[in-house]
């Protein structure tokens, strides 16, 4: 890596007075996401910059709600679902770390609290949207009025899939050229698609036993397939794209199955391997291929963990929610 490449502080400093002023306290939600067409592997570790650019979908109401407030006793406090959070924790550690890229040295204790609404039976991460809320929270607590653009390349810092969770509905997260990563931000897709509904299908809670950061440093470094992924997920960007704009549901989610399979293909031939699968997946990933065999409309999706995430339109729930009476199911275009 060349020397010339900057620091999260760095960038992020170009963009801060040089006293912050403080609110009595701020409060912000943002959405938790899947990706259509997957975030895999990076080329600049220090910024979370990518490899190739990604889609998603955000999750309407399901997300994480974060509120900063300035603390009586002096020091840091973090709580996390109404639990104060050991110090040492790395939820802790990850969320002090991030804030103090901003409070720099300046003395300003602070009670930063969040909360997840998302069910803990869905089986889905909460660093995206967790890391989001924490950004749009910290912009209003300081009065930065920072802009959204700036907001998506910040929260990318904190996790690349962040980036994305700053914005509702099909989000695009382009990966940019720039070394500052300043360019690698997400943006929103002009479109509405009512129908369109996620099942989560949760097959285990189990920790998994590598985190999406190591197991994508392993299969950039390790997988001979990895070559082929940045061209395959650009190719799929514009099929998805496209399939979207012209509300084409099969085109759409046979190109997001395929995108999904294709990453978990580059973390098979990792080594050691990587097989986030359980034989619970594959039992679901079957059914799913065999509904499609009967004229079924429905595709899946799936990231670094054994959690299933179907992809389907209104008229097919009915008889969904009787095959996977386990599944949670959102409507990211309905209001709830
Ligand atoms: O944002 P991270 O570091 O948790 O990585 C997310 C990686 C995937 O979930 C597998 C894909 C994605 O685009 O969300």
């Amino acid at each position: 890596m060349s020397d010339t490449l900057q620091t999260k502080a760095q960038v992020i400093n170009q963009f801060l007075p040089e006293k912050l002023t403080t609110k009595h306290s701020a409060e912000a939600f943002a959405p938790s996401n899947i990706a259509l067409c997957k975030y895999w592997g990076k080329r600049a570790t220090e910024l979370n910059l990518p490899t190739n650019s990604s889609l998603s979908i955000s999750l309407g109401h399901l997300g994480s709600h974060t509120r900063i407030s300035h603390s009586e006793n002096g020091a840091d406090v973090v709580k996390l679902n109404n639990r104060t959070q050991d110090e040492q924790s790395s939820f802790c550690r990850k969320v002090i770390a991030f804030i103090n890229l901003f409070r720099r040295d300046q003395s300003i204790p602070l009670v930063i609290d969040t909360r997840n609404n998302i069910p803990t039976a869905a089986g889905l991460a909460s660093s995206a949207s967790g890391f989001a809320a924490l950004v749009l929270a910290i912009n209003d607590f300081f009065e930065l009025r920072l802009t959204k653009v700036q907001l998506s390349a910040f929260a990318r810092m904190g996790s690349g899939s962040a980036s994305r969770a700053i914005y509702t509905g099909f989000v695009r997260w382009d990966m940019g050229k720039q070394e500052d990563g300043m360019d690698s931000v997400a943006s929103q897709l002009d479109f509405q698609w009512d129908d369109f509904c996620i099942g989560l299908i949760k097959v285990s809670s189990a920790k998994k036993p590598v985190d999406s950061r190591s197991g994508m440093d392993r299969t950039t470094a390790t997988s001979s397939l990895y070559q082929n992924w940045p061209a395959q997920a650009a190719a799929d960007l514009i099929t998805l794209q496209k399939a979207i704009e012209n509300r084409d549901f099969s085109a759409m989610g046979a190109c997001a199955e395929q995108n999904a399979m294709s990453m978990h293909a580059t973390m098979i031939s990792a080594w050691p391997p990587l097989v986030y699968w359980l034989p619970e997946s594959l039992a679901v990933m079957q059914r799913v291929w065999q509904l499609r065999e009967s004229g079924i409309a429905v595709y899946f999706t799936m990231d670094a963990g054994p959690n299933l995430k179907l992809l389907f339109e209104e008229s097919s729930r009915k008889l969904l929610e009787t095959e996977f009476p386990q599944m949670d199911i959102i409507q990211p275009f309905k209001s709830h």
